[in-house]
């Protein structure tokens, strides 16, 4: 596997790839692989030629400092994961090479960056924007590949390329889940074995709301996964929302097909996020 940690030098090596007349597929991560992100590559590795992927902590997307500071750095585990893969590229910029300057630029993504993680998040959706058009303008892929975990945020990316015109297409990427159903994280590592052992509930109670999804009343169905989640110790709720698959915004009836129910919450002191989809 190549890496590379300028952008010129990258431009210039997919340029030949693209010469070969070689699809390139793309996976734009912040490192700390697991079996998430290795998915997304393995995808990409069946769909494309070649396939590169970029590990960028990128510092204008975390709202929260603690959490930025926190950040597990570029590991030598993910290299060796990258290789067993088959990834041909790895992109590795540092802060500077990203942001030689200040970016100042404001996306408007309208209602979908008003729920959820957007609001809870103020910026962070403007920070992904950022980086990943600038990925994209670097890497020029031919598809690029997002995970469902993190729900919102690929819808985000598709109204990205959809406003901007940019020729790549977005290939929405299943969850990948620990035997026990939670959802795969860099962040799992930070819970404690207490916390670790009820994070499987998260899931559990995403299950039984798909079970009841079009028979409890949507409002009745919101105070049962509230009081759920406070019957354990250390979980707070931040949000539970079941919206519209494309619009994000919450449903109001059962009427409404094609929703998705999203969650988020802190275990302790980590703040954990997932979802099913319903219909
Ligand atoms: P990161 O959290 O490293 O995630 C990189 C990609 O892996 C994202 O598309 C994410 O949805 C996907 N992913 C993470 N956990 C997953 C899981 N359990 N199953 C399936 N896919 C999973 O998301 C980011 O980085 C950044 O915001 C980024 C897009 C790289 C921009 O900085």
């Amino acid at each position: 596997m190549k890496i590379i940690n300028t952008i010129k030098n990258t431009k210039e090596y997919l340029k030949n790839i693209r010469l070969q007349n070689l699809s390139i597929g793309f996976v734009p991560t912040m490192g700390a692989l697991h079996e998430g992100h290795l998915e997304l590559i393995r995808k990409a590795k069946n769909e494309n030629d070649f396939v590169v992927c970029s590990i960028f902590v990128n510092p204008i997307q975390f709202n929260n400092r603690e959490d930025l500071e926190k950040y597990p750095g570029i590991l030598e585990n993910d290299i060796s994961e990258l290789e067993k893969t088959g990834c041909d590229l790895l992109f590795s910029p540092s802060v500077k090479e990203m942001y030689p300057a200040p970016v100042k630029t404001k996306y408007d993504f309208g209602d979908l960056e008003k729920v959820m993680e957007g609001k809870h998040r103020p910026g962070h959706f403007n920070g992904v924007a950022i980086v990943v058009k600038k990925l994209f303008e670097i890497i020029k892929p031919d598809k690029s590949y997002f995970g469902e975990k993190d729900y919102q945020q690929l819808v985000i990316i598709q109204a990205l390329v959809k406003k901007y015109n940019i020729p790549v297409e977005i290939v929405p990427c299943a969850t990948v889940r620990e035997p026990d159903g939670l959802a795969k994280s860099s962040r799992n590592k930070r819970l404690t074995p207490e916390e670790r052992k009820i994070a499987p509930v998260i899931y559990q109670i995403l299950k039984e709301v798909k079970n009841k999804a079009g028979k409890t009343p949507i409002n009745e169905l919101n105070k049962w996964v509230e009081q759920q989640i406070n019957n354990y110790k250390g979980m707070k709720l931040e949000y539970f929302e079941i919206v519209n698959k494309k619009t994000l915004q919450p449903i109001e009836s059962w009427e409404n097909k094609d929703c998705i129910v999203c969650i988020a919450l802190f275990l302790g002191k980590v703040r954990l996020i997932d979802n099913i989809i319903l219909f």
